[in-house]
């Protein structure tokens, strides 16, 4: 084997991507014990400035894993064998809820609306009516397989009226859109750090009520998943750090790193920077005649979803864009499969030259 040389990439796709070069730069700092008391500080920081993102009071960590061990922990801690769980399904990634959630054998209700659109929140009104006895909600606030952004904050308040849990996925959301964990009612969230924090993939950044960890203290039959208790899990990142698995210590020195950066910039003006780069990308591809298939009150700032043109080879065109510019952009999925392509302006990807680059090529190549 060579030493290892990889090409540089302008991610302009769903995720990840990429990341600030002194994120990066942070890596490389001499690896510390997961129980040395230098890197518990560095944890405690971590922790403070997460709580302060996902806006909570109560608990914030990041688990060694992508966003989809955030998804898996969340099912696999707040309900139980059997236990009714609404999914509200829009998108590709919510039906990896469901997948999820019936290797679990819980007892799925899927509350499934048309891909593209927003849904319409008296669905999971009518739901909760006919199963009070559901244990726990499940929605994702930015589905980046559509484009679009569920109201998180006006599901909250209708399961708030309930008994259950209510869990949301911010994968693509967290540091890029407003998300208030506490004041919309939110007891479970997770997120991915390669997205608009700006880090390599590899964490999990999530936010736990204080209820929800109570209530996974005190299950009677414990979580499945040793590995993804989110009690324990918060134990170990908590004041006490009691020991559980050796953690991805480098990885946790990138998302520092980003964390300390978002502080700099501030939580607000990279929620604007989102909005910005994508209202001036969607004016460029709009000169262009080229299509936005979302209407302008559910599309997400994140990723902007455009139709394909008909005389455009979905990956001949992609593969071009890789081969002659050096960039990437992604592809439809499930439904939106070969109908369109989906431009991500995230974290450090999230640039006005960027986009003049981006509008740049569609303009020669489309
Ligand atoms: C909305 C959403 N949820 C979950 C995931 C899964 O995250 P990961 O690929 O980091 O496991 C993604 C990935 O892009 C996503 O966009």
């Amino acid at each position: 084997m060579k030493p290892l040389k990889v090409n540089k990439r302008i991610i302009l796709g769903p995720g990840p991507s990429s990341a600030n070069p002194e994120v990066l730069k942070s890596l490389s700092n001499p690896i510390l014990g997961y129980l040395d008391p230098e890197f518990f500080k560095i944890l405690d920081d971590v922790r403070g400035s997460l709580k302060s993102l996902f806006r909570t009071n109560d608990n914030a960590f990041a688990l060694s894993g992508s966003g989809s061990s955030g998804m898996e922990a969340g099912l696999t801690c707040l309900a139980e064998r059997g236990d009714k769980v609404i999914i509200c399904s829009y998108g590709y990634f919510c039906e990896r809820q469901i997948l999820m959630a019936e290797r679990l054998e819980l007892e799925v209700i899927p509350l499934r609306s048309e891909w593209g659109k927003q849904m319409d929140s008296s669905l999971l009104e009518e739901a909760l009516k006919e199963n009070p006895d559901t244990k726990l909600v499940v929605a994702t606030h930015a589905e980046t397989s559509t484009g679009v952004k569920q109201n998180i904050q006006e599901l909250g308040k209708i399961v708030s009226k309930y008994d259950a849990m209510y869990m949301v996925d911010c994968v693509t959301s967290l540091a890029g859109t407003e998300l208030l964990f506490d004041s919309w009612n939110i007891d479970f969230a997770y997120s991915g750090s390669q997205k608009c924090l700006a880090s390599p993939p590899g964490l999990s950044p999530c936010a736990l009520s204080n209820r929800a960890y109570e209530y996974i203290r005190n299950r009677t039959k414990k979580p499945s998943s040793w590995y993804l208790d989110l009690s324990l899990i918060n134990d170990y990142w908590g004041k006490d750090h009691i020991p559980q698995y050796t953690v991805a210590v480098s990885s946790i020195y990138g998302l520092y790193e980003s964390l300390r950066l978002l502080e700099e910039e501030g939580i607000e003006e990279r929620w604007t920077r989102h909005v910005l780069n994508a209202e001036k990308l969607r004016k460029g591809l709009l000169e262009l005649n080229i299509n936005l298939p979302i209407s302008e009150k559910d599309r997400l700032d994140q990723l902007t979803v455009v139709t394909k043109p008909d005389h455009i080879d979905d990956v001949e065109f992609r593969n071009r864009l890789i081969n002659d510019y050096s960039i990437e952009i992604g592809r439809g999925l499930g439904d939106f499969e070969g109908k369109v392509f989906r431009i991500g302006l995230m974290g450090e990807s999230c640039k006005s030259e960027y986009v003049d680059l981006i509008l740049d090529v569609f303009k020669k190549e489309i």
